[in-house]
């Protein structure tokens, strides 16, 4: 059955928690209707039913799903900043906008993981390409769309290896690498699940 609107953007504030600790609540509320409005155009009704992992092809979380890499992600960038402030003083990043970077680094998993977009690809790769847009490329389609910040969609579109052409913003660079140490610890930990042909893939 379609959920509504609100039946999705409900959801999202019971999957990422961490929306709360942003105190601009526009900002916050532009998070939610962006995870809202992707998993709208999904067969997914929550963050919840997509799986663990880093890609449709890289292995997945045991026992978890995206809702966890999320906020694994959000919590290990906040963790990242706040201890090294500990030391060294106050890098000057403005933590709002880090949450948001990191709450919706990957916004467009909903489009590259649903599995009707997935086997439409994957029939006629030649037609549309696969994938035919990767999630941070369509991650930054929905930040601009629903009015988030550059910056915001700067991070969705190269937290990943789109990044790698670029030159990172610094709260970019801190969500990129708080989402390499999230697959790199847990894959060390045993804690990812090996692909079907026995390798563990991040
Ligand atoms: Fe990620």
């Amino acid at each position: 059955m379609m959920a509504s609107m609100d039946e999705l953007r409900a959801g999202v504030r019971r999957s990422l928690p961490e929306v709360e600790l942003i105190t601009d609540t526009d900002l916050g509320d532009k998070v939610v209707e962006a995870w809202a409005l992707c998993l709208s155009q999904s067969e997914f009704t929550s963050i919840d039913e997509i799986i663990g992992a880093g890609g449709p092809d890289t292995s997945p979380l045991r026992g978890g799903t995206q809702t966890d890499h999320i906020r694994g992600v959000t919590r290990m960038a906040l963790g990242l900043v706040d201890q090294l402030a500990e030391v060294v003083g106050d890098s000057g990043i403005d933590r709002d906008l880090l949450i948001a970077c990191a709450l919706c680094h990957d916004v467009g998993k909903p489009f590259e993981f649903s599995h009707a977009n997935q086997k439409r690809w994957r029939d006629n790769p030649g037609a549309s390409g696969y994938p035919a847009i990767r999630h941070s490329v369509y991650g930054v389609h929905i930040c601009l769309t629903v009015g988030l910040p550059e910056a915001v969609a700067h991070t969705a579109g190269a937290h990943s290896r789109e990044g790698d052409f670029i030159m990172r913003s610094l709260e970019n660079t801190v969500v990129n690498y708080a989402d390499h140490a999230f697959w790199a610890i847990l894959e060390r930990a045993g804690r990812l699940e090996p692909l079907a042909d026995g390798r563990v893939v991040t």
